[in-house]
Parts: C-alpha cells; sequence; structure tokens
C-alpha cells in the first residue's frame, strides 16, 4: 500500500505575480478553499496517511496556516460560531498527518524530494505537485490502484497540444496496456517540438520508488538548471525499472498560471 505522500511547496510562484509576492500561492482561495486542502482531501480520500510538505523559510506561512491555535481559540471562545470550530477542527486533523521539510533554494522538483529520504519508508511514495489539480474523480487514488495491480511505479498522464510540447515533461510510450494505461519508454523535460516523443505530458502525480533517491543525489541540473525529478525517472528507465503512465479522467486544473487560477474556481462552481 501507498501509505506516504510528498509535496514540494517551495517554488517560488512567479506565474501568478503579484498574488504571490508575500503569499504563498497554496494558500492562494479556489472557490473559498485554499488550494492546497484540495491536494490534502485528495490524498486523505485515497488512503495516505502521511504527508511530508517541503516548504522554505519563506514559506513559512503555510505551516502557520496549520498552526494557528491561539487564534481560532480565542475566536472560539469569544464567538462559539459552528462554522469556525468545524473549520478549526479541520485544520487540526489535517495537521496530524502533516510533516514539515525544508528546501531553502528553488533548485528543482528533484532537490525537493532529496529532502525527504530520511522519512520516506516504503518501497513506493506518491508525489503530488499542488498546481495541478485534478477534480471530478481522484487521481491519486486511480494511480495507487493501477499500482496494487503491476506493482511498479505509476505517473499521470494527459494529450496535450504539441505545440505546447515544452511546457511540459513528455514521454516516449513503449506498450499500451490498456486504453488507460501504457509503459513509458522514456521521459523528456520540457523537449522541443522536434525532440517531442509523443503528445503525451506528465501531470504532477507520480508513485516513485524508493530507489529514486540513489540517482537523484549524483544528478546534475538539467534544462533551466533545475534538477529535475524526470531526469532521474529517465535514469531509473533506462536502468529497467518499470514505470506506467496512466491516462486519468478527473478534470485537469492548472493553478500555477494566472489564466489556469482563474478559470479554476470556475470550473469548481460548475461540478
Ligand atoms: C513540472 C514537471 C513537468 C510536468 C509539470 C506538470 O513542471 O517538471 O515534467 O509536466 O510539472 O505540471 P513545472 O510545472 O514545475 O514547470
Amino acid at each position: 500500500m501507498i501509505k506516504q505522500a510528498i509535496i514540494p511547496l517551495a517554488g517560488l510562484g512567479t506565474r501568478l505575480l503579484p498574488l504571490t509576492s508575500v503569499f504563498p500561492k497554496e494558500l492562494l482561495p479556489i472557490n473559498g478553499k485554499p488550494g492546497i486542502e484540495y491536494i490534502i482531501d485528495e490524498c486523505i480520500e485515497a488512503g495516505i496517511k502521511e504527508i511530508i510538505f517541503i516548504i522554505s523559510k519563506k514559506k513559512i506561512m503555510i505551516k502557520n496556516y496549520f498552526y494557528n491555535d491561539k487564534f481560532y481559540k480565542n475566536i472560539i471562545k469569544k464567538k462559539n460560531d459552528p462554522r469556525i470550530i468545524f473549520e478549526y477542527k479541520k485544520i487540526l486533523k489535517y495537521r496530524k498527518m502533516i510533516k514539515f521539510v525544508y528546501q531553502d533554494k528553488p533548485l528543482g522538483t528533484g532537490d525537493a524530494i532529496l529532502k525527504t529520504k530520511k522519512f520516506i519508508k516504503d518501497k513506493f511514495f506518491l508525489m503530488l505537485l499542488p498546481d495541478d489539480l485534478i477534480i471530478k474523480k481522484n487521481c491519486s487514488k486511480s494511480m495507487i490502484a493501477v499500482h496494487k495491480k503491476y506493482k511498479c511505479s505509476v505517473m499521470a498522464s494527459m494529450s496535450v497540444d504539441k505545440k505546447t510540447v515544452s511546457r511540459w515533461g513528455i514521454y516516449k510510450i513503449n506498450n499500451k496496456i490498456d486504453n488507460d494505461n501504457f509503459i513509458i519508454d522514456g521521459v523528456i523535460e520540457k523537449p522541443n517540438q522536434k525532440q517531442a516523443p509523443s503528445n503525451k505530458a506528465v501531470i504532477g502525480r507520480y508513485i516513485l520508488p524508493k530507489i529514486i533517491f540513489n540517482k537523484l543525489s549524483s544528478l546534475k541540473p538539467g534544462i533551466g538548471g533545475e534538477i529535475h525529478v524526470t531526469d532521474a525517472i529517465q535514469s531509473l528507465i533506462y536502468n529497467d525499472e518499470k514505470f506506467i503512465g496512466h491516462n486519468f479522467i478527473g478534470k485537469y486544473l492548472d493553478c500555477g498560471s494566472m489564466h489556469g487560477y482563474i478559470n479554476s474556481s470556475l470550473e469548481i462552481i460548475k461540478k
């Protein structure tokens, strides 16, 4: 079973400036609820028991959000409002399952994962990128079911417009397993149109093997000068580690860009 999830949260959120100049993007409201709560709820519903947040000192507000007891207790004492009591209890429930680790320089997702090394207990763990919201169907839950069946790594996949391949990690596809799943032959981070082996993009849900830490510790920075998890995955595939691409059914919302962020509330209201 997959019991632990990690969430890299140390990114600067430059695509959402000016909203993110003082405020972490993951706390920005999406239809009245901080984006990060959608991600936590997805984990809980998928059976995850522990979540590791990788934050930075600049994003300490994320930790404060879950540790604001004095504030809540004072308000509840004065007002005894059932809605506030409910929200406070929810935050306490979330807090019980969250651990915080720090990544003080934004050196990429690969570097963020390395910071969780000593906390990962089982052979496989889940990683969720908080910019990627997937609604209507729990993507992590479906991927955990695929992992249970094939006992290997699983990554979310979505078809994208060929013109946009340089925005994503792009899969090289081997055999199709069924309509929803395929064997991954390789993955390239942000290729140009000529280099792109397909139009199937990596979306931010990964079931990764613990052995990825061995690759990450010796990995050199890749495109854009960052240490990419994609490059470590490519290296594992090269060493015959099995990775499955899962064409998820839910609706994808890109909350890391201004247009996507605004649109996400509108899409969630439609639900
Ligand atoms: C990251 C990954 C990329 C993936 C994307 C999905 O890129 O590196 O492979 O396709 O998330 O959102 P970023 O959004 O950090 O540029």
